[in-house]
């Protein structure tokens, strides 16, 4: 089991991490960093409903971990003057924990539903009739004698977050009236949100530490901020807590973050497939035992950003090793290796 501060992409944090997270989330789409497009879309949503007075529609935010579909969630029901309440997929066991948290909303609530592509398909399919006429079923009493009735459930907006946008059945996707894949963010706008925590932690960082901190962030917010938590700690005992470009080199080295902002645990699974399984190709559940994670780990967590740098490759075989991923070992790569395609990103 690697420990916390090798974990660099794990979504599952410390209490305490989760607290500095939580008081990092922007509170209003302004404050939103990147995203230009979902922005201004939900932006323009946002308003059309709410001069109607309507409730909005149900939202589908899809994207790799980190990249703000939490955050934006609670900012849509922010900027809707709405109540926000949250479960997730794994969270709902049987159909009457749904049927309770339906019941319970008021009208135009937000209900969150994080990791949506795990809901058990019975309960899932409770959400159709919900979503679509804001009707619920429910079944009174047992066997011969038991009967449904249907009640009126007040006009809410679902907002369904996935890693998986892929795993999501057809029916309910059509039914959601907006959805948006967020995009890994540039350095450039990383570099601002950097500086953004950095001020609400009261952190002195120049524009160099922020660049550098952005360059190995890996695309990904949670992944800036937690880089920036870190290097803080380093600077406060070193340096007297201010972090320049070259403290905040040393910090990442000591930390065992590379230049492209690999962890230990992204190096890992590089150098097993190479050395262990020959470069590839290996299958999922293979590696996943080589390394002690789940597959479903391996699968959201690290290798998305594997596959967009390039450093990996999935063929119907498994995975392999492209000639980028050999070099990043530090190994000529075979003349066999596959060059990274670009713009084979993830899916
Ligand atoms: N656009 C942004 N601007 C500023 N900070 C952001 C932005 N997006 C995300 N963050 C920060 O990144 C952290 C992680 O974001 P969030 O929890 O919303 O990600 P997520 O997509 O819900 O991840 P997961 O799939 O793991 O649930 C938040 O604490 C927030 O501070
Ligand atoms: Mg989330």
């Amino acid at each position: 089991m690697a420990t916390e501060h090798e974990r660099l992409a794990d979504p599952e944090e410390a209490p305490l991490e989760q607290e500095l997270e939580k008081s990092l989330r922007p509170r209003s789409l302004g404050a939103f960093v990147g995203q230009p497009v979902l922005r201004e879309q939900l932006g323009i949503f946002i308003a059309a409903a709410k001069s109607r007075g309507e409730p909005l529609d149900h939202v589908l935010l899809a994207g790799p971990p980190g990249l703000g579909k939490t955050t934006l969630a609670n900012i849509i029901a922010l900027e809707m003057g709405v109540n926000i309440s949250t479960t997730s997929g794994p969270a709902l066991e049987r159909k009457g924990d749904m049927a309770s948290i339906l019941t319970q909303l008021q009208e135009g609530d937000v209900l969150f539903i994080d990791e949506i592509h795990r809901l058990n398909r019975s309960i899932e399919e409770i959400l159709y009739p919900a979503m679509e006429d804001y009707e619920i079923d429910i079944v009174l009493g047992q066997g011969p004698g038991a009967r449904s009735i249907r009640l009126p459930l007040p006009h809410f907006t679902l907002i369904g977050a996935t890693t998986r946008s892929g795993l999501i059945t057809t029916p309910l996707r059509d039914r959601f009236g907006f959805s948006h894949r967020l995009d890994y963010y540039s350095v450039d706008d990383l570099a601002l949100i950097v500086a953004r925590s950095a001020d609400i932690l009261d952190v002195q960082i120049d524009a160099e530490g922020a660049q550098q901190l952005a360059l190995r962030s890996r695309g990904t917010p949670r992944i800036a901020n937690r880089l920036l938590r870190r290097v803080r700690d380093y600077a406060q005992v070193k340096h007297e807590g201010h972090i320049t470009g070259d403290i905040a080199l040393a910090a990442l080295r000591l930390f065992e973050v590379d230049d492209e902002g690999l962890d230990r645990v992204d190096r890992e699974i590089l150098n097993l497939i190479l050395h262990k399984f020959d470069g590839g190709p290996v299958g999922l559940s293979t590696l996943a035992v080589a390394i002690g994670e789940e597959a479903d780990t391996i699968e959201d967590v690290y290798e998305p950003f594997l596959l967009q740098k390039g450093f990996l490759m999935r063929t119907p075989r498994g995975r392999m090793l492209t000639s980028h991923g050999y070099r990043h070992c530090g190994v000529e790569p075979p003349s066999a290796a596959q060059e990274p395609r670009p713009g084979t990103l993830f899916g």
